[in-house]
C-alpha cells in the first residue's frame, strides 16, 4: 500500500473567530512520482495572519478553494527527484501548504520551489530572515526613509514584522516606540529587540501613553494591528510624518472594518499613507537578506521564533497569532528531516 499524505483542507469559508469546524482531514494516498518532478517532505510550517485572509476571500491571491489544502509558507526536504534542479536531502521553502508532502515540477502557487541557503536553518529562513523580516525591510527603507533622530511607532511589536521594523528603524538611527500586548512582551521588546520604549495596550491608555512618549509627534508609523490603536496613533503625527500600512491584524478575525475618526490628521499634518505587500518586493528580496543578514551578524536584530509541533495542532496554531498567544514568529514543526542533508 502507498504512503498516505496527511492533509488540512479548508472545510468552509470561516465566520467570525476560526473554529476546528473550519478545517478538516483529507489524507490521501501518495501518487508515484512522474518524470520532471521533486517530491518534498514538508517539516516546518509558518503561520502568517495573512492566512486568515486567504481562507476567507479573494484577496490579492485567489482565496483557497472549499475542499483544497490551506496555503502556507514551508520549509521541507527533497526526498525524491526526477526533476533536474533538486536532488533527496536538499532543503527547501516554498508555499508547500498544510500537508505531509508536495510533488511538483519545481514551482508552488506563490513561486518557484528554491533551496535554503547552506548553514540557514528552518527557524532562521522562515523567521528573522524569512518573509516577516523582508517585509519590515522594505516597509522601513521604501516607504519610511527614516532619518537619523526622528520618532517612529510600531504596532504589534513583539511579533515577527513588528519586532523586525522596529530594530531596522533603530538601526537607521530613529527613536522607536512599541505597541504590544502584556508585560511579557513589552518587556521582551525594550530588554532585547532595544526599542526605546513600548506601551501596553492592554494595560495602558495608549493615546495619553503615545502623547507622553512622542511630545513632537510621530514623523513615522509602521503599522501592523489597525483599528483603535491606528487611530489613537494618528492623532499624533509630526508634520510631514510618513504611514507604512503592512497590515491591520485586528479586523481580520472578526471581519469587522473599523471606522478611523482621526484620518483628517493627515491632511492637517500633510502626512503620507501607503500600504504596500511584500509579494510586489520578490524580485529584490535579495538585497533585504543582505541588509538584513548584516544587521544579525552585528547583533542588531534579534527575533523569537515560538516553535509549535504536531500535524494535529496546525488549526489551533493559526489560531494562537489572533489571540495573541504567540510569542515571536510563530512555526510548527511536523517532522524532522528524513535524510541526511544533501
Ligand atoms: N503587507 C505585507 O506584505 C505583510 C507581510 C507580512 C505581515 N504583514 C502584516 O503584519 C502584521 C503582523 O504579522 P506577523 O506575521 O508579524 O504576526 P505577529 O505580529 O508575529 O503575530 C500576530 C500578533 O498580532 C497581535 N494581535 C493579534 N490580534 C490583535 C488585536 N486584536 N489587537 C492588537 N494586536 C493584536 C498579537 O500580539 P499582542 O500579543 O502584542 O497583541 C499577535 O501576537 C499583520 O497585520 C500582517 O497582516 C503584512
Amino acid at each position: 500500500m502507498s504512503e498516505m499524505n496527511r492533509r488540512w483542507v479548508l472545510a468552509r469559508r470561516p465566520a467570525g473567530q476560526l473554529k476546528d469546524s473550519d478545517f478538516a482531514r483529507a489524507d490521501e494516498p501518495l501518487r508515484d512520482l512522474a518524470d520532471g518532478e521533486v517530491r518534498v517532505r514538508v517539516t516546518h510550517l509558518s503561520f502568517d495572519p495573512t492566512q486568515r485572509i486567504w481562507i476567507s476571500q479573494d484577496s490579492y491571491l485567489p482565496a483557497v478553494a472549499i475542499g483544497a489544502v490551506v496555503r502556507a509558507g514551508a520549509i521541507g526536504q527533497v526526498v525524491a527527484s526526477k526533476h533536474p534542479g533538486f536532488k533527496p536531502g536538499q532543503m527547501v521553502q516554498g508555499a508547500f501548504g498544510w500537508q505531509d508532502y508536495v510533488q511538483s515540477q519545481g514551482f508552488t502557487e506563490l513561486g518557484p520551489i528554491t533551496p535554503l541557503p547552506a548553514g540557514v536553518t528552518p527557524e532562521q529562513a522562515l523567521g528573522v530572515m524569512g518573509l516577516t523580516s523582508v517585509t519590515a525591510w522594505f516597509g522601513v527603507h521604501d516607504i519610511l526613509k527614516p532619518n537619523a533622530g526622528e520618532t517612529a511607532l510600531v504596532s504589534g511589536a513583539a511579533g515577527a514584522t513588528g519586532s523586525a521594523a522596529g530594530q531596522i528603524l533603530k538601526a537607521a538611527g530613529a527613536r522607536v516606540i512599541g505597541i504590544a500586548g502584556g508585560p511579557e512582551k513589552t518587556r521582551w521588546v525594550t530588554e532585547v529587540a532595544g526599542f526605546d520604549a513600548c506601551i501596553d495596550y492592554k494595560s495602558e491608555d495608549v493615546a495619553q501613553r503615545i502623547a507622553a512618549l512622542a511630545p513632537n509627534g510621530l514623523d513615522m508609523i509602521y503599522e501592523n494591528v489597525g483599528g483603535p490603536i491606528f487611530d489613537a496613533a494618528l492623532a499624533h503625527l509630526a508634520l510631514k510624518a510618513r504611514v507604512a500600512l503592512c497590515g491591520a491584524i485586528s479586523g481580520y478575525d472578526t471581519g469587522e472594518v473599523y471606522g478611523l475618526k482621526n484620518y483628517m490628521n493627515l491632511v492637517i499634518q500633510r502626512a503620507k499613507i501607503e500600504g504596500f505587500l511584500v509579494l510586489d518586493y520578490f524580485p529584490r528580496v535579495g538585497e533585504a537578506v543582505a541588509g538584513l543578514g548584516a544587521l544579525v551578524a552585528a547583533g542588531k536584530l534579534k527575533g523569537e521564533v515560538d516553535l509549535q509541533e504536531g500535524f494535529d495542532n496546525i488549526p489551533a496554531t493559526l489560531r494562537r497569532l489572533f489571540e495573541g498567544r504567540n510569542f515571536g514568529k510563530q512555526l510548527l514543526k511536523i517532522a524532522d528531516p528524513p535524510l541526511p542533508a544533501a
